[in-house]
């Protein structure tokens, strides 16, 4: 827990408990290019990005940021901000190409160096095992929709700690099931590319399954392993006071957060929006809920934006608010809010945020430098309204910051830019933003110099506490 820190009167800053996890985070797919190398097999994000209209102008994830071959350059920059921890993930494809069966010790040997190369420069691994590139081959069997793939997301957890967990102790299991399984199969808007409720609530059960298969599997080789998931969440809020609109925003969170932490957390998926699904609700075999439901030794948090109803359905554009390139409303206060209602409405374990950060039109000056102070407020604040929540007795452990470099926005392709760092996309060379030296500072110092009004609000949160 936090160590005690004192806010010295006269010079304003928020600092953070000296054990706090500072970290960045990326995704396979994204960064790492190489979409065929070394035995790799192809992944649903390669067929979709492959076939034509999917994404914005054409992009695809061939060569991303050419992160494959350019990993030992890649750390020594994470080195260079002084990152404590570097969360990626790990391409199931490149260790079992057709899914199961034969392992690709090739692909299996870019992370070992990687997670070396990381270790030696002083840098924790935290390993996402899936950041959504299914084996296209097990698509091509229904891919989430099909109940098998839960056991070879177990075998597939159970390959990697046997080679890393000797130096791996975090371990995240799935990253945003609610993204894969309304984006992936209702929408349609990301790979697979499927447009079907019903599948895609069964996809978000075999999510759920496959998570807490893993969780077993990491644990069955190494007891000491550290297991969590990484759930996206907008905590939702009422248009206005009116009662209707309450209820909207409270059925729209039903639906989309506590579909998720309700079976993780309370072995039960949510009755009043299991009975409005009707003849939609998953299949679910008796011993499911508890398997989904065991102990975790930490909640991943990835906090972006938060999502406004009223009876109309969402509401887009709110008077007043600050939107990203992304058209996210910036909220940060929604941030807190969801840190303490989640630990008032669940137990749950130590919490980290695990993606936090903001896409903005970011432009080289004269002097070569990318001075992307909107980023730096976007983090500022958020970092703010997390140590409130730590002050107001909510367990982080720690943050990583979306993302550590630009790189490939899903079905935006590369319009959209989230990195400390920018990627120049024809040369591929990397140039550290303001926004990157802000962070290094960050880190060094365990915090940044704030406004009088911000050390008073964590002074009386301090006070609440006491
Ligand atoms: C999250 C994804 C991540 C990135 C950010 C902007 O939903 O997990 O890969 O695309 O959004």
């Amino acid at each position: 827990m936090a160590d005690n820190v004192s806010f010295p009167p006269s010079e304003y800053c928020t600092t953070f408990p000296r054990n706090f996890l500072w970290g960045a985070a990326t995704a396979s797919y994204q960064i790492e290019g190489a979409w065929l190398a070394d035995g790799k097999g192809e992944s649903i994000w390669d067929r979709f990005s492959h076939s034509v209209g999917t994404i914005l102008n054409g992009d695809t994830g061939d060569i991303a940021c050419d992160h494959y071959n350019r990993m030992d350059a890649d750390v020594a920059l994470m080195k260079e901000l002084g990152l404590k921890t570097y969360r990626f993930s790990i391409s199931w494809p490149r260790i079992f190409p057709e899914g199961f069966g034969q392992v690709n010790l090739a692909g299996l040997d870019f992370y070992n160096r990687l997670v070396d190369k990381l270790l030696e420069a002083g840098i924790q691994p935290f390993v996402t095992l899936y950041h959504w590139d299914l084996p296209q081959k097990l698509q091509d069997t229904g891919g989430w929709a099909n109940r098998e793939v839960t056991s070879h997301f177990a075998d597939y957890a159970a390959v990697l700690t046997k080679h890393l967990g000797d130096r791996v102790s975090n371990w995240i299991t799935i990253n945003e099931p609610w993204v894969i399984a309304n984006l992936g199969f209702k929408t349609g808007e990301m790979a697979p590319g499927i447009r079907d409720e019903k599948m895609a609530l069964q996809v978000a059960h075999h999510l759920l399954l496959a998570h807490g298969k893993a969780t077993q599997a990491l644990r069955a080789d190494n007891p000491n392993a550290q297991v969590g998931i990484a759930l996206d969440m907008r905590p939702t809020a009422a248009a206005t006071k009116s009662p209707l609109d309450r209820e909207a925003a409270e059925k729209h969170w039903s639906r989309e957060g506590r579909w998720y932490l309700d079976p993780l957390f309370k072995a039960y998926y949510p009755p009043d929006i299991w009975n409005e699904y009707g003849a939609l609700v998953p299949r679910v075999k008796p011993r499911d809920m508890s398997v989904i439901s065991q102990n975790l030794d930490f909640l991943g948090i990835n906090y972006y934006t938060r999502t406004v109803m009223s009876t109309q359905g969402q509401v887009k554009k709110i008077p007043g608010s600050k939107y990203t390139e992304m058209d996210w409303e910036i909220s940060p206060e929604a941030l807190r809010m969801l840190l303490l209602d989640i630990s008032a409405d669940y137990k749950l374990p130590p919490i980290y945020i695990t993606e936090n950060g903001a896409a903005f039109q970011d432009k080289f000056n004269e002097q070569g430098e990318i001075n992307d102070d909107d980023r730096i407020s976007y983090l500022k604040d958020h970092l703010f309204q997390t140590r409130l929540a730590i002050e107001e007795g909510v367990d982080v452990r720690g943050y990583f910051l979306w993302s550590l470099m630009d790189n490939f926005e899903w079905a935006l392709g590369f319009s959209k830019r989230f990195g400390i760092i920018h990627v120049n996309y024809e040369t591929l060379e990397r140039t550290i933003k303001k926004s990157g030296y802000w962070y290094q500072n960050v880190i060094k110092t365990y915090g940044f110099p704030s406004e009088k009004h911000e050390h008073d609000r964590l002074s009386a949160a301090a006070a609440r506490r006491r």
